[in-house]
């Protein structure tokens, strides 16, 4: 019999205490993560784990006894306690450790990385064309792509049998018979702004046209101009030549001169075919203009009176000049890009390349 314990229970002898402490402070050691440790908690520092037990058993004990047993477990859950909140601390400190590395966040990456889109050069074109008629007092007109074969040929002095027509490479709508195609230019425009508005009129009306073209360097079946319309009493060709000068010197800055030779159009009379200047040897004759020093640029002349007529204006109070302008070769010349189909192949390089002009 033990000289210090009369009532002898195992639970409390320091032999078993010292071994619920190993034990505890083991099995926290090998908690390597949080929810390890909380079960190792449980289970050696939790209402049933030996210590919370054996501290049960010291309420039988006579009162010498009570406090040695009391000390004895105390001790022990101190020790317990102190090595669960070393092991919790370490554990703890490991995963914030972690978690500034795993979930690291690198503040120089580009954040933007979502490429920015750039208005196309044709839009940008045909409103920059538009605003420096606007602001020579000119309204922009519109008319349709799917247009009236009347609109389109008739009414411009091109009645069915003429030669022009067939200078046009037109698509028609099927039937044929409905008489409506994809417009081949965009004088009709000229048409629609002088029948809806009557003479005095200065217009100019942007656009796309199709024609059935094979496609190429310099051709495209579907591409875009410029026409310009104006009516009024008195007007000369002098009028014209000065406003195809101010139209180019707007758009490619002094120094590009262009000039204007005889020419053909059926709605118009006299014509002219308008010419640049090249934009590549300034006139000398290099390969881009073929030697010629002159790049052609587009068709303008005299308003023919039987255009008027058709619109319903008197021709014999009313005169004007017309001109109609390709954009991508606008484009072309202007910027030196020597292929039409970069226009339209939609590669963002070539938005890009223009960015956003404002
Ligand atoms: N519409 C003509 C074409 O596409 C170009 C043109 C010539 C327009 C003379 C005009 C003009 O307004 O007066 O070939």
């Amino acid at each position: 019999m033990s000289d210090y314990d009369p009532v002898q229970v195992s639970a409390l002898l320091p032999e078993s205490l010292a071994r619920f402490r190993d034990e505890a402070v083991a099995a926290f050691a090998a908690s390597s993560t949080l929810d390890d440790l909380a079960a190792a908690r449980h289970a050696h520092a939790g209402d049933r784990s030996p210590i919370a037990l054996a501290n049960r058993e010291i309420g039988a004990l006579p009162p010498q006894a009570k406090a040695d047993a009391g000390k004895r477990v105390n001790e022990v859950r101190q020790a317990i306690t102190a090595a669960f909140d070393a092991r919790r601390a370490t554990l703890e400190r490991d995963r914030d450790e972690r978690v500034l590395v795993d979930e690291v966040v690198d503040v120089t990456l580009p954040w933007d990385r979502a490429p920015k889109g750039g208005r196309h050069p044709l839009t940008m074109i045909q409103e920059l064309v538009a605003d420096v008629f606007v602001a020579m007092g000119y309204e922009v007109a519109e008319g349709p792509l799917v247009e009236t074969e009347w609109h389109n040929f008739d009414a411009l002095n091109m009645g069915p049998d003429h030669p022009a027509r067939t200078m046009h490479d037109t698509i028609w709508l099927d039937p044929p018979s409905r008489g409506v195609v994809l417009r081949t230019h965009t004088s009709p425009i000229q048409l629609r702004a002088l029948l809806d508005r009557g003479a005095p009129l200065y217009v100019v009306g942007p656009g796309r046209v199709v024609r059935n073209d094979p496609i190429d360097a310099t051709h495209s079946a579907v591409f875009h101009q410029v026409e310009a319309l104006v009516v009024d009493e008195g007007i000369t060709m002098a009028h014209l030549r000065g406003t195809i000068e101010a139209f180019a010197r707007a758009v490619f800055g002094e120094g590009l001169k262009s000039r204007m030779r005889p020419s053909y159009f059926p709605f118009t009379e006299p014509s002219a075919e308008v010419d640049l200047q090249c934009f590549a040897c300034k006139g000398d004759g290099c390969r881009i203009c073929s030697g010629e020093g002159w790049i052609e640029w587009g068709g303008c002349g005299m308003v023919h009176p039987n255009v008027l007529r058709a619109s319903g204006v008197d021709p014999d109070r009313y005169s004007g000049f017309a001109f109609g302008m390709g954009l991508e070769r606008l484009l072309m010349f202007r910027h030196g890009i020597d292929d039409m189909r970069h226009f339209f192949e939609g590669d963002v390089r070539l938005t890009h390349a223009f960015g956003t002009e404002l």
